[in-house]
This record gives C-alpha cells, structure tokens and sequence, in this order.
C-alpha cells in the first residue's frame, strides 16, 4: 500500500538537488538564431530570490495558480502575485540588499500558446544566465543548464498547452568548486537572467546549426546540422559571389564545399557577405566575413600577411547594469578602444554577449574569445571538464561564422600539474576538432623554475598567451627584458595581460602606486620591451575599463580593480590611455 509522502519530508532532503541534475541543455540543441523571427519574452517577469533551495525542495513549480482564498495548503511563495522584474537584468543591480546575493532565484512568466501547424516546435532561447539554470513549464521539469555566460535552448514543444502556460526558471549562482570558473574570482559574481529570452517557431525539420568558412585550400566550406537524423538536401547561397551550393545531408549532417576568391575581410577592410541557408521549410540568414588566420614559424598571418595585434583586455561589467550588455555600450567599448590605436580586443574571461562579435565583425576589430576556465579549477573532477567542454562548444557554435574572432581561449593563469595538462589539452583538442579555422591559445603563466615563456601546455597551442606584471607586482623592468631574452619559443606569444592599477584623477609621481603617471610609465615601458621581440605577436595589457571586484578594498580600489585606462565611468580617460595610444601609434607605423 502506498503511504502518502510525509509532508515535511522536504525538511530532511538534502538530496534534492539530484532530481533536477538531468536532462542538461547542452551545446547539440542551441539553436542559430539567423535572422529567424523570435517572440521576444524580455520585459517583466514574477521573481523571488530564494536563498534556501525552498522553491526546488517544496517544488513550487507545482503550485498552480490560485487566489489565496482558495488556497488548500499554505504557501511559502506564490509564483503568480508579488515583486517582478526585468528580464535581462542582474539581481545584483536591482536594490542595494540583493548586490551581493548568492543562491536561487525564481523568474515567472505566463506564456500564452496558440499552436501553428507549420511551426509545431516551439523552443525557449535564453541568452545567458549565471550560473545554473533549471527549467520547468506547467510544472514539468525540462532540463538543466551549466555555465553562466552561453547561451542555451529548450524545446517546449511536448509540455505545451494550448493557452496559458507557466514557464518558471530558477537560476542560482553559487560559486561552487565544481563550477567554471570555481569560486575564486577577480570580478563581480552577478546573478539573474542578464541576456535576451525569446521563443522560436520552428517547422518539424529545422537547422540546427549552419556553420560556414574560407581557407585557402578548400574554399568556402559549409557544414549544416538538422534537427533530425535523416537524409535530404539542404542550399546555401551567398548571392555576392554567385554562388549556390547543394548541400547533401545524411543523418542530419552535411557539408559542401566551394572554390572562389572572396574581398578578405580584415580590420581595415570589414567587408562582410549576406549568406542563406535554406533546408524544407527552414530559412537562415548571416552576415559573414571571409578572412584566414593562420601561424607561421612566430608569426601571426592574416590572410597570409604578418600582423601585430595592438589590444586591450575588457570585461563585460558596467556600474548601473552590472553583466547587462547593450549595443550602445559595445559601440562605445569599441570607439574606446579603436582610438587607442587598437585592432585587437581580449575579452576576458567568459563569453560576452553574442553582439559583441557581430558588431566587431561591422567595425572591423580583432577579437579574442575565452571559456571562464580561471586560476583554480578542480582539473580531475570529470563532471568540470564536461562542464567547461560544454561552454566551449555552446561558444563556438554560437560564434562560428564570427570572422573577427581569431581565437578561441581555454584558460587563464592556471597553475601547472598533471590534472591541468591533462583537462586543458582536452580543451585544445576539442576546439581544434570542432573548429579547425581558428587558433587556440591560453592565457598562461611564467614557467618560475626556468623563468621563461615555457608551459606543457604550449605544444597543444597555436599561440602562446602570457599573463605577467612586471613594474607593478614585479617592480622593475630587467625581469621583463630576462625573461623574454631568455625564452625560445617555437610559436608567437601574445602578452595577454599586463599593467597596473590608478586612481583615476590620483596624481603624483611615476614611482608612486596608484597614481596615473605610474600606470602610464608602466604600460608605455611593458609596449616598447615586449614589442620589440620578433617572436611576440601582440600585446593586450589589463584592461580598458575599471570594473567591480569584491577583492579589493584599498583607498584606491573602493571595491574596483583599477587597473583600466579609462575609469568605471567610461568616460575618464586617464593617463595610461594616452601612454597606449602613443606606443600604438608608433607600432602602427612600424
Ligand atoms: C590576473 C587575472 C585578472 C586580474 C588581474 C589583476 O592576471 O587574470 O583577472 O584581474 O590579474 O590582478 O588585476
């Protein structure tokens, strides 16, 4: 006979968590958003933050909707009435108690269904949201996604009704030591929903993926992935170059290939191609550049010629909106930067918004993309790895036909060991399967026992990025010149950070830490010293904005790294901005 669950038996479960641990929203399901149209659901949603776990524990993704009247058991939470907010926002920007909240939160939205024959899937697209995600409709648990900066998709399509439906998602962003990154960062752990949600329509078969490129061996290559695994034909055509191309699918994937000469897209020339993808009743549009990045001995080539990439690193922070990114902000970020002499931008160290890369594709700018795969890591643990493989793959899916992105980053200043080598070639491997067009690198540190650019790492790299700070956590500037006269790699180095921090207004000597005249010394002196070896390739020192990090509490810092040349505010410039554009300057010259 069954006995009736124990109704405190939620009190004493400290195993929930396990029931909402599968299905994963993995990278095989995102979906290219291509010019498809999309229902947006931004805008207000029912939220509660829950510090407890109460809404997973009491499973208040049940509750249906009621007036209290009629309520038969009491209720910790109502999903239907009280506080909403925005959607995309960061809990953390929305009143001054919730800034440093960590834990759940509960978002509530009515979605009304009317169903269209044509379009019998219906998908939920969530652009990103930190850290885990879990899903439910009409109180049905959908799935579960890991990662707080890609995006990911829920087919709706089984759990939907006709009318009104409860779609709930309960986001927590604990910072845990499974998690990439794990719990020790130099930024600001915001939580929420913080990038577009939308529906799609789709019909029965749809693309999935729709991935397109140039070399010069084989041409353009296109590769499409359906929805389902059969066998079809699916087009592709870029109208500029007259060409079509008949695409033959088999178990739902296929490839083509085509000769021709396209205008190189580069920063100086940012000229992209309209490209249509068409399979059944499923249509796909993008705006693609066509360029190839390659090495040669230490030599970054851009469509086959030497370039030096003048950069600056940037985070996705902002005072008001804290992780929220608007194009306006990316423009801005991009002005910034271009009149600092720049080609090149790192951005550190998680995906940015989706935007970023289409608008640097438009303007005309380099970038660097990365995986939060930051400082410690728990390397053996095999549920991390398949973690920060995902967030690598819903990366590249999502930014694949992006022709500034040169580089795809597996890490940053992570401490040597046979754990790491190991989780990190990994990485490497799997980028350079999924993506063989462009170049691997990671963000590594100083080999101390040789003291040089050496690493286990590096033969699985295409390039070698180095993290180092001399002049300011290192005084001086010997241990620079040392420490590159003493390496011999056998690929180009990117200096992937360097610099110092200012007080944006603070004034003094340029031996004194923390006014701008040191920073300014210190970024034009770490210029002249690293560009002057053949075998550096680029230089992105740390960074162009001052940002929010909860580590630092001196006079100067007030609870911001202020290592930017341009202050939080994004409008002072300080004097380290104009040290850079003076360096670039010259090596634009050179
Ligand atoms: C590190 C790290 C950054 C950090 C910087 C700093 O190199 O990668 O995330 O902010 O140093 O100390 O300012």
């Amino acid at each position: 006979m069954n006995m009736p669950q124990d109704p405190f038996h939620h009190l004493h479960d400290e195993a929930y968590l396990s029931a909402f641990d599968q299905p994963r929203l993995q990278a095989d399901t995102l979906l290219a958003l291509g010019g498809r149209p999309q229902q947006s659901l931004d805008g207000d949603w029912h939220f509660t933050l829950d510090l407890f776990d109460e809404g997973l524990r009491q499973k208040w993704y049940t509750l249906a909707q009621a007036p209290a009247q009629a309520w038969t058991h009491p209720r910790d939470y109502d999903p239907y009435t009280g506080g909403t907010v925005a959607v995309p926002a960061n809990w953390s920007m929305l009143r001054p108690e919730t800034l440093h909240f960590e834990g759940g939160g509960w978002y509530t939205r009515i979605i009304d269904h009317v169903p269209d024959p044509d379009c019998p899937i219906t998908v939920l697209r969530v652009g990103a949201a930190n850290y885990q995600s879990r899903v439910f409709l009409n109180g049905h648990f959908m799935g579960t996604h890991l990662g707080g900066s890609t995006p990911f998709c829920v087919d709706l399509s089984e759990a939907l009704l006709p009318g009104p439906n409860r779609l709930q998602i309960q986001v927590d962003n604990r910072r845990e030591l499974d998690r990439v990154p794990m719990r020790h960062v130099d930024w600001f752990n915001h939580g929420g929903i913080y990038r577009e949600v939308c529906l799609l329509r789709l019909p029965s078969l749809h693309i999935r993926s729709a991935k397109v490129d140039w070399t010069p061996e084989r041409g353009l290559c296109v590769r499409i992935r359906l929805n389902q695994t059969l066998d079809t034909v699916a087009h592709c055509q870029v109208p500029a170059l007259g060409l079509r191309l008949e695409i033959p699918i088999h178990a739902g994937q296929g490839e083509a290939f085509a000769h021709c000469n396209p205008r190189m897209w580069c920063p100086d020339d940012p000229h992209l191609y309209d490209v249509h993808f068409e399979c059944g009743q499923d249509r796909l549009e993008d705006r693609v550049g066509f360029r190839h990045i390659s090495v040669s001995g230490t030599q970054l080539l851009l469509n086959g010629e030497p370039i030096f990439l003048r950069g600056i690193c940037v985070h996705e922070d902002d005072v008001r909106l804290g992780k929220v990114s608007t194009e306006a902000d990316v423009r801005r970020r991009f002005a910034d930067a271009r009149a600092m002499g720049c080609n090149f931008l790192r951005l550190s160290h998680y995906p940015h918004h989706e935007h970023v890369a289409r608008l640097a594709d438009e303007v005309g700018i380099l970038l660097w993309e990365e995986i939060p795969v930051y400082w410690a890591i728990d390397f053996a643990n095999p549920r991390t790895l398949a973690d920060a493989l995902n967030q690598l793959h819903e990366l590249i899916e999502r930014d694949h036909n992006r022709a500034s992105v040169i580089f795809w980053g597996v890490g940053n200043e992570n401490a040597d060991s046979d754990a790491r080598l190991s989780f990190m070639r990994t990485l490497a491997q799997s980028a350079r399967q999924q993506d063989p067009s462009r170049l691997i690198s990671a963000a590594c540190l100083i080999n101390r026992e040789h003291f040089r650019i050496e690493d286990r790492l590096a033969e699985h790299l295409d390039v070698i990025g180095i993290n180092e700070y001399f002049g300011w956590y290192e005084p001086g500037f010997e241990g620079l010149q040392r420490l590159l006269d003493q390496s011999n790699p056998d690929r180009p180095v990117l200096i992937t950070e360097t610099g110092a921090d200012a007080k944006a207004g603070h004034h003094g000597r340029d031996d004194e830490l923390f006014t701008e005249e040191c920073q300014a010394r210190i970024l034009s002196e770490q210029v002249r010293i690293s560009a002057s070896k053949p075998y550096v390739c680029g230089i992105a020192p740390w960074l162009l904005y001052d940002f929010r990090s909860e580590r630092r509490h001196t006079v100067f810092n007030g609870g911001f790294n202020r290592k930017g040349v341009i202050a939080e505010d994004k409008q002072t410039r300080k004097l380290g901005f104009f040290a850079l554009q003076k360096r670039y300057t010259i090596l634009r010259a050179r």
